[in-house]
Parts: C-alpha cells; structure tokens; sequence
C-alpha cells in the first residue's frame, strides 16, 4: 500500500510518499517562509501564487523515487487552512487522481498532524524516527499554530475531542508574542532561542482558569505579556505594540520570552497530565508545529509516568508525510474516497 500525499494548506507546499502507514519513501517541503517573514506573518495571496509555481516539481521529486505506477492512492488535505493554499493542492490532487486513474482521500489537515507519529522507519537521512507505533487508545496534544486540542483516540478513526482553545492557538500567542518582543517570524522557534538566554521566573505572568478543565485559552497570556512589555518600557497600557520592541533590551526581550513560554508551555503540559490521570491511554502523541517545542518535550518527559511518542522535527511542522500516512490508513481502514470530479476545499473543517 503506497500513498502519495499532498499539503498545501498554509505556507509550505509539500509532498511525500508513504508505504503501509510506517515507511516514509520520501518527504519534500519547499517553504515559502522567507517570503513572508518581511511582513511578520504568512500572507495568504503570497503563499497561494508559492504553491503554484512549487507543487508540480515537489510532488515529481516526491513521486520520483518510486515512480507512479506504485503509487495506490493519493491523499490530499482540504481543510483547514488558507483557501486560496488549499485549493492549490486540492485542484492538483483531483487532477493527478483523474490523469493516473487512483482513489483519491481527502484528509483533515489537523487529523494528519497525529498521524506523522505513525511514521517509524525510512531509508531518508537525517531522520530520527520513534521505534514503535503508538497503542491505542491514544491521548493526542496537538499544538499548532491553528490549532490547541486534546484528543482522545479510541482508533485512528474514533475519537473524542476533549477540549480545544476558546480563542488563540498556542502557536498563534508565540507568534504574537514574537511580534511584540521584535523577534522574527515564525515566533516559536526564535522565541526558543531568546529564551536560552532568559529567565523563566522573571515575570509572573497568569494561567488562564476557565471552566472545562481541558478548554485552553492564550489570548489572556498574551496580553499580560503586552503590559509586562509596555511596563518594562514606563509607558502605559495605550502604548501602541509595534514601538515597543526597539526600546527593549535584549536581556528583557529574553526574560520575556523565556517567561511567556513556561507558561505556555505548563499550561498545555498540566492538561496532558491532567487527562493523561483520567482516561489511561496507553501511548501519549504531541503533533502540530508547537510539537517542536524543546521546553514542552522536556516538560512532558519530566511530568509523565512514561515518555510520549517524540518524532522528528521536521515531521511536526507541516509536512506531506503525516497527510500519506493518515492516507494509509483511510485506505486500509475502508474510509470513504473523494469524488475527483467535485471534492471541495473545507477552510474552517475541525476535527
Ligand atoms: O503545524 P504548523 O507547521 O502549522 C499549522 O498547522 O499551524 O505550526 C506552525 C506553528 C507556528 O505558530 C510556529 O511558531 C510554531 O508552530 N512552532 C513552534 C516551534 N516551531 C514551530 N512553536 C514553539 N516552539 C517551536 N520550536
Ligand atoms: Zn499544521
């Protein structure tokens, strides 16, 4: 069973082919990241024209490998993300699926993050892959920059979500956060590196408290991190936060980040713990761009009875591999196919 995946649902346009759910045959991403990083966030009509002049020849290296004739199905996301990206890749896929005669699947973009926990070997370099699939039942923390959820899988295609953010998602506030302290675009991993050099405990800045115990929240946090910001400058709360970050110095822009993003990070961490308590599961999965976090692998590993599944970085931000996989096992799991003829692109699809 060999499944040809297609991902273009925000600014990487990716392709990769995938063989019985847990062998990655090959994985192709050209990002479109540094066009937006001028502007301090992805712009849609950008990312769309990228993905048009990338996605022919990132799915022909992808195919390349194994050739077309091997390949069984293709598998393409179609929500959630931007339309005009997703249509890209939609458009491609019905096409390919139509011009080679295979089934075509459609794929839930934030579904597919979980799946790339299923990938366990590959002949690829530089890939450090978990040695086993997860059990089910299985408890997910996918942590995007979209996306905050947890979910309880009693199979890959039964599940319960547990709770998701009411507003901001963890990978959007570090983003923002990003922004405010004058760090580059995507904030996540350059929040990381400021925050090497700073104090964790420096700022008290508040967990959010709200009434389902698995609902998260970020949008408090990241305004207490506004006024930390606005205060450390002396000016009050009208200040405007795009002048803030030139008159901070980089030991505050550190503290901030290295105290924004413990708490970050231990708010999702005591919820995982929290279900993990309740519901047993018997494998625990991070997926989603937050996934690469260094402090959240260290948090859960230090706070969890037994380590979760960790694969690799290059496999939690957005990726063809995890839409192959999740494809895998549509097939084989005798999941409805698409119709190549009409299939529709789905922007705001949760799981
Ligand atoms: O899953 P992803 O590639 O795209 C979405 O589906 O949203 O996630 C992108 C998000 C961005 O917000 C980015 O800042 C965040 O993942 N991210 C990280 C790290 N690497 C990427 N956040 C924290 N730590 C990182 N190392
Ligand atoms: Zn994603």
């Amino acid at each position: 069973m060999i499944v040809l995946g297609i991902e273009t649902s925000c600014d990487e346009t990716a392709a990769s082919v995938v063989q019985d759910g847990h062998i990655l045959l090959s994985n192709v991403v050209a990002s479109s990241m540094d066009l937006h990083k001028v502007y301090g966030g992805v712009v849609p009509e950008i990312a769309a024209r990228s993905h048009i002049e990338s996605i022919i020849p990132v799915i022909d290296e992808a195919v390349s490998s194994v050739g077309w004739g091997s390949i069984d199905a293709i598998a393409v996301t179609y929500g959630a993300g931007l339309g005009g990206s997703l249509l890209v890749g939609v458009m491609t896929a019905r096409t390919l699926a139509i011009a080679k005669n295979k089934p075509l699947y459609a794929v839930n973009h934030v579904h597919g993050h979980v799946a790339a926990n299923f990938l366990t070997s590959t002949n690829l370099p530089n890939y450090k892959l978990p040695e086993k699939q997860p059990d089910f039942p299985l408890l997910a923390l996918i942590v995007s920059g979209g996306h905050t959820q947890l979910v309880f899988f009693e199979s890959m295609f039964s599940y319960t979500i547990l709770g998701r953010t009411r507003d901001d998602a963890i990978g959007e506030a570090f983003d923002k956060v990003a922004k405010i302290v004058g760090l580059p675009y995507p904030g996540g991993p350059s929040i990381t590196a400021a925050a090497k050099m700073g104090d964790a405990n420096k700022y008290p800045l508040p967990k959010s408290k709200l009434d389902n115990k698995y609902e998260f929240s970020f949008s408090g946090l990241k305004t207490a991190v506004l006024r930390v910001a606005q205060e450390e400058i002396g000016e009050d709360f009208t200040f405007p936060s795009k002048n803030i970050s030139e008159r901070l110095s980089e030991r505050q822009k550190a503290d901030i980040a290295a105290s924004f993003q413990r708490v970050a990070i231990e708010t999702v961490v005591d919820k995982t713990v929290t279900a993990f308590e309740e519901f047993q599961p018997k494998s625990i999965v991070i997926a989603g761009g937050v996934a690469a976090n260094s402090e959240l692998r260290r948090q859960l590993t230090e706070r969890l009875p037994f380590s979760p599944i960790y694969t690799d970085i290059k496999l939690c931000t957005d990726n063809g591999a995890m839409i192959a996989t999740l494809g895998c096992f549509m097939v084989t799991e005798n999941q409805p196919t698409a119709d190549p003829y009409s299939l529709d692109i789905a922007p705001n699809l949760t799981m």
